[in-house]
């Protein structure tokens, strides 16, 4: 590779701090992780997310193909100062946040998808992501929008969040903010978790992202008994 033609190719990259990985209880006492994945793991990823590219079902197509193209982005430094999130339950990959910062004050929520559904995984993760934005990346507020339906009624309504002018960079959609305030506000109600991590379980997360079959992730979203796509 031509490392000094490439030097103009890359975004430059400002320092982010590192999101603590922690653990949630689900409604099924099952131990869902949250953690931070680097560019080493976005292959794996990419083969996760390939099956939701058929389903136009809620919005998972659309969400799918702008999720694989901002992850690939990254892994290959061409997307400026984003991060990635996992969700993992005894090491199987459930869902996926992702997400950058525009500048040191504002983020930019990128995209949310569920694997596993029916147990608010999704909820789980995009809460984890604002908490990295507001928390540790010490910003003062991010930009949202909604593809779906579902995804309004999480992040507009749950957070109450604040419509702003101008264009979100998702499509040109209205962006949605949440200011410092609304995040402490809604974080007793909407962002769960505990840290550290007890050692085992991190282990078995890291060992290794387990994903499942094509078939199993399109039995997943779309319902054991709804595999007809739409
Ligand atoms: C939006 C999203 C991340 C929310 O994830 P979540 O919090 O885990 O929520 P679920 O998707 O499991 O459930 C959402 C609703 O759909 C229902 N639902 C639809 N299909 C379901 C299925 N196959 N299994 C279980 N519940 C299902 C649930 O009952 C739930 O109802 P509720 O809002 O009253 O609780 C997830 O739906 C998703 O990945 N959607 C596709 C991509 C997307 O829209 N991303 C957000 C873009 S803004």
């Amino acid at each position: 590779m031509d490392m000094e033609l490439e030097g103009y190719l890359r975004p430059p990259e400002y320092p982010m701090a590192p999101y603590p990985a922690k653990v949630i209880t689900l409604s099924t006492s099952a131990k869902l992780v949250i953690r931070q994945v680097d560019r080493d793991d976005v292959p794996i990823l990419l083969e996760a997310i390939k099956p939701t590219l058929q389903v136009a079902r809620d919005y998972y197509d659309i969400v799918g193909v702008r999720l694989y193209a901002e992850l690939l982005g990254w892994s290959r430094y061409r997307v400026r100062d984003e991060f990635c999130l996992v969700g993992q339950i005894d090491g199987l990959l459930v869902g996926i946040v992702n997400s950058r910062m525009y500048s040191p004050e504002i983020g930019i929520s990128l995209h949310t998808l569920a694997i596993e559904r029916g147990l608010r995984i999704g909820a789980h993760l995009f809460a984890s992501k604002m908490e990295h934005h507001i928390e540790y990346l010490d910003q003062e507020e991010v930009l949202i929008t909604a593809e779906s339906p579902i995804g309004f009624r999480r992040w507009m309504i749950e957070y109450g969040l604040e419509e702003r002018d101008g264009q979100h960079e998702l499509g040109g959609a209205t962006p949605y903010a949440l200011t410092r305030d609304l995040y402490f506000a809604a974080k007793h109600r909407l962002v769960a978790g505990e840290r550290p991590v007890p050692p085992e379980l991190m282990a078995v997360a890291e060992k290794e992202i387990i994903i499942a079959t094509e078939d199993d992730i399109l039995e997943k979203i779309l319902g054991a008994k709804r595999r007809i796509l739409q």
